[in-house]
């Protein structure tokens, strides 16, 4: 049984199901997603290990040795055929050519489901999926329920993290317009207790937290590492939920009537379905998406809390990707390794203030020691990922700045939290560990001519080069030299 089995039970069926980790249905056995490579534009599904079963990851990794893979279609297992591909322009235009959304980077949001590897959907700003014509979504004030599962550590104040039902020309066609699922700290609109991030009804020119414009005690910050969220609505009623996908029951943070601001009341939806991106194509926000459905129909509390139990039992986790061979647990001292053949005994190391690689052994002197030596943090700018604070100058980070790491201080600034973290995985040689930039996730920490970039594989700067790529990017995370 999957998610969908259990609304069509309830009596509000799924019309669209999107997920890159496992099929929604029981029975579901066709492709989940495509995915496509930098190196020749081919393209390649990615389907389940059994049916009603989880992603065959294997496929994209060994499609994607040696390049980088984009996501370009996400499949609608409703059979309805609302799957999501990139995001045309429409009141705010993408980085994209054309003025479409930039594509998700298809190994950004390593995960497993159920003990197997499985990838996410992960998007930084700039990044967009839509379908502006879709079939058996709600229109106008027809009732509907959607969740998704996010990345509870992974958003910002951006606009607009979204999930859900919106306008079919991409634009802003006034209040009421679109009925989707926020998830982010932007406290333009609306926002709950606390600091944030929280789960929000994304309803156009508006993220409401409950029935007041602004703020509403009931709507909680929530930041579980894998967040269940959910949005519903139906004439004069909607509701927001939410819990731990990994544990426990849903809360509901808020059930009844529609804002008390014009124009929601009766909403005008208009079916179309939007990720990681606002109704007008607003793509300021990041975050991470590993499934989700949307229902004809307003789904009981009843059926929800059984969705929950079946996402809890699928068993998201972390824990058995990406960082073999080392550890990187917060607050405990590294060193980072080399593992390009001739290469093999040099170190990551502060060197006046660039960051670089050094021969270190166990007679260097304590200075080169020091240098060499990393105190893991928790990702400045995300949990999931790390950060590497310098041994001898404390306060002081790896950073990359023009795609050079150095050792800069802690600024405070949103730009150098993100310059500063990266996010762990296997190693692309398939030897230890690569350390994808939280910024750039197409770019990997690198040496190059013995200097420590964030590389392409392939590019226009000259440590973008391909040759060695694979091994210059994976490091073996080591015993701290001090
Ligand atoms: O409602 C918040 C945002 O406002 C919508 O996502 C976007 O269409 C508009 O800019
Ligand atoms: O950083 C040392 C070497 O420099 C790398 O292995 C290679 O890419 C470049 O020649």
């Amino acid at each position: 049984q999957g998610p969908c089995d259990i609304y069509a039970a309830g009596g509000t069926p799924c019309v669209a199901a999107h997920s890159t980790t496992r099929a929604l249905y029981g029975n579901y056995n066709g492709p989940l997603y495509q995915v496509r490579r930098t190196s020749d534009n081919a393209t390649r599904d990615i389907g389940v290990l059994s049916t009603g079963g989880v992603a065959d990851a294997s496929a994209q990794d060994s499609f994607c040795s040696g390049t980088t893979c984009l996501i370009t279609i996400i499949y609608d297992q409703s059979g309805r055929n609302n799957r999501l591909t990139q995001a045309p322009p429409g009141g705010f235009a993408g980085p994209a050519a054309g003025g479409y959304d930039n594509l998700a980077v298809a190994t950004a949001a390593p995960i497993t489901v159920g003990g197997h590897k499985a990838y996410g959907v992960y998007v930084a700003p700039g990044t967009g999926y839509r379908n502006n014509n879709t079939n058996g979504v709600a229109k106008g004030d027809q009732p509907e329920g959607m969740y998704a599962i996010f990345d509870g550590t992974h958003y910002n104040g951006g606009c607009c993290f979204d999930y859900g039902n919106a306008e079919t020309n991409s634009r802003d066609n006034g209040n009421g317009t679109m009925e989707a699922i926020y998830f982010g700290n932007i406290k333009v609109w609306g926002y709950g207790a606390g600091n944030g991030p929280w789960i929000m009804a994304d309803l156009e020119n508006g993220l409401f937290s409950g029935v007041n414009q602004h703020y509403n005690a009931g709507d909680p910050s929530i930041s579980h590492r894998f967040l269940t969220a959910i949005i519903k609505g139906e004439p004069n009623h909607w509701a927001i939920r939410g819990g731990n996908a990994q544990s426990g029951s849903l809360s509901t943070f808020y059930n009844g009537v529609r804002p008390n601001v014009s124009g929601y009341n009766p909403m005008k939806k208009e079916g179309a379905i939007i990720l990681g991106i606002g109704g007008d194509n607003s793509v300021g926000a990041r975050g991470t998406f590993y499934e989700g459905v949307m229902t004809s129909g307003y789904p009981t509390d009843a059926t929800e809390n059984a969705v929950q139990a079946n996402i809890v039992a699928a068993g998201y986790s972390t824990s058995g990707t990406g960082t073999p061979g080392g550890t990187l647990t917060p607050g405990s001292s590294i060193s980072l390794r080399a593992t390009t053949s001739g290469y093999t005994d040099r170190y990551i190391r502060h060197y006046e203030d660039d960051a670089i690689t050094s021969v270190i052994t166990s007679s260097s002197s304590t200075l080169d020691k020091n240098d060499a030596t990393w105190i893991v943090r928790s990702g400045l700018a995300s949990s999931s990922c790390v950060s590497f604070e310098s041994r001898n100058y404390p306060g002081d980070f790896l950073r990359h700045q023009n795609y050079q790491l150095h050792r800069q201080p802690n600024d405070g600034s949103s730009l150098f939290a993100s310059d500063a973290t990266f996010c762990p995985q296997a190693g692309k040689s398939g030897q230890g560990t690569s350390f994808a930039s939280y910024n750039f996730p197409t770019r990997f920490i690198r040496h190059y001519n013995n200097v420590v970039y964030i590389a392409s594989n392939g590019g226009s700067n000259a440590f973008d080069n391909a040759t060695a790529w694979n091994a210059d990017v994976s490091w073996v995370v080591s015993q701290p030299w001090a």
